[in-house]
């Protein structure tokens, strides 16, 4: 059993896409163990993206991820990180396989809906972020 963090991004969170993402990820036998609605700080959206601090998009980046609320989740299941990956499709929305999250919903390179850890290391670092022992069933 893996666990990954999910991120509904604020365009996500603003265009009404809230039910339409879960309703994906349950419906594919995937368990919300953690959920809420947050509004990172600036700050908090620099230090959660902090591998990315070096990277041209690093400024924008973190302006649109505290634009808003968003909503977070620690999914679980068997080998989720990667069936997780499968449901959102490719970063870019334009490689991304059609009947994905990001091919059906995603505007742009970055406001792309969705966010999934990519690595058991990276998913254990994340929901740490934004959960803690007591928030996870
Ligand atoms: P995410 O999976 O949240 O990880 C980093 C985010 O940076 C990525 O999704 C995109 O929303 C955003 N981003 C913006 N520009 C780029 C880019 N050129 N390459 C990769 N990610 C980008």
């Amino acid at each position: 059993m893996e666990r990954t963090l999910s991120i509904i991004k604020p365009d996500g969170v603003k265009r009404g896409l809230i039910g339409e993402v879960i309703k994906r990820f349950e419906k594919e036998g995937i368990r919300i163990a953690a959920m809420k609605m947050i509004y990172m700080s600036k700050k908090d959206a620099e230090g959660f993206y902090a591998v990315h601090r070096e990277k041209p998009f690093f400024d924008s980046l973190t302006d649109f991820m505290s634009s808003g609320p968003i909503v977070v989740m620690a999914l679980e299941g068997d080998n989720v990180i990667q069936r997780n990956r499968e449901l959102m499709g490719a970063t870019n929305y334009k490689e991304a396989k059609p009947g994905t999250i990001r091919a059906d919903f995603a505007t742009d390179i970055e406001k792309n809906v969705v966010h999934g850890s990519d690595s058991p290391e990276n998913a254990e670092i994340e929901i740490a972020y934004f959960f803690s022992k007591l928030e996870i069933h």
